[in-house]
């Protein structure tokens, strides 16, 4: 490349002017359609209760999930992530892949109520097991073959609901291709997986453990999820991830690891989508709150940079605020 123009002949001011200009020189864009809301779905009737470490997020019934679906279709966001909380939990997680568990009936429902909108179902068993851990235990420690099964049952069950395209976020090793197996054994053969393949141990999932009721009783999820310092193993975890059969990759979190999606964007020709989890969500709101930063250009700036590093799609619970935003 040649330097042309240099100052005063070269002046980055001018095509910094005005708004018009800026937008017609902008290399970034951002649209509802690259956006996934994740959703919070519990039992009872007419329910919607505000989660106390995410505020403006909530916990909806299957009915008032069915609404809010609506709302998130109409905004021109093309799908919602769904977690449930179910009525108990035990050693097997039994209500992760129960035929009538809470995330399978949610499924049904905004699939027969509300057309066209992609129903994403989170396959994890950590809501639902009385530890919290994202596996079975055996030994004080998550056996990984163990819970092959349970997770392929768990995907394979929210399917026959309904659901569009499964993510599975427990970090087992082999998860993928036991899914894709099991899909496929029951000719849902075109039915995609949307791995968390470059899942990190991290602290900012902290308010959505909360939200999910998850955190694991004792220990902590070192021993599957990602170590933090690492890169060169997400891409590890990416590549087995496609060989298994993986249509998306996700990296997770996002704003602290940008670095991490634009290693994978660069090297593997899938969709890459980024996880902006609950606590990067939550920074902003409370930082916002204290009239710290401008709650709607934080917004829009944290996920242009989570596009920007590479990202084709953006998880994010500011799906709704941001697509309200962009209409302006
Ligand atoms: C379940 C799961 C978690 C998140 C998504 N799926 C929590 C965890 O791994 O502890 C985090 C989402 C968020 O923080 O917004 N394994």
């Amino acid at each position: 490349m040649t330097i042309s123009g240099i100052f005063p002949k070269a002046r980055m001011r001018r095509l910094r002017g005005s708004e018009t200009m800026r937008r017609l020189v902008e290399e970034t864009s951002l649209r509802a359609g690259n956006l996934i809301y994740p959703l919070f779905v519990a039992h009872g009737k007419n329910l919607k209760r505000e989660i106390d470490t995410m505020p403006g997020q909530f916990h909806f019934s299957v009915d008032r999930l069915v609404e809010e679906a609506a709302a998130v279709k109409d905004l021109g966001i093309p799908a919602i992530l769904l977690f449930g909380l179910p009525e108990s939990k035990d050693a097997k997680a039994s209500g992760a892949w129960a035929e009538d568990g809470i995330v399978q009936r949610a499924a049904r429902a905004v699939k027969d109520q509300v057309k066209g909108l992609l129903v994403i179902t989170d396959v994890c068993l950590c809501g639902y097991t009385d530890h919290g851990h994202c596996g079975v235990i055996r030994d004080r420690d998550v056996d990984n073959d163990a819970t092959l099964d349970l997770l392929a049952r768990t995907a394979l069950s929210q399917v026959r609901a309904g659901a569009d395209m499964v993510a599975p976020s427990d970090m087992m090793d082999g998860r993928i291709g036991a899914i894709r197996t099991a899909l496929d054994e029951e000719g849902f053969i075109q039915t995609p997986i949307l791995s968390y393949a470059a899942k990190y141990a991290s602290s900012f999932y902290g308010p959505f453990r909360e939200a999910a009721d998850s955190a694991p009783r004792f220990g902590d999820r070192r021993s599957y999820q990602m170590d933090p310092p690492n890169v060169l193993e997400a891409i590890r975890e990416v590549e087995l991830d496609i060989g298994e059969g993986a249509d998306i990759v996700m990296v997770k979190p996002a704003m602290p690891y940008l670095d991490v999606i634009r290693r994978i964007r660069e090297r593997f020709s899938v969709p890459v989508a980024a996880y902006q989890v609950s606590g990067e969500y939550s920074m902003i709101v409370a930082a916002a709150e204290r009239g710290w930063i401008d709650r709607p250009r934080a917004i829009m700036e944290s996920l242009l940079a989570i596009r920007r590093a590479g990202a084709g799609i953006i998880l994010t619970y500011f799906a709704k605020e941001a697509a309200g935003l962009m209409a302006r």
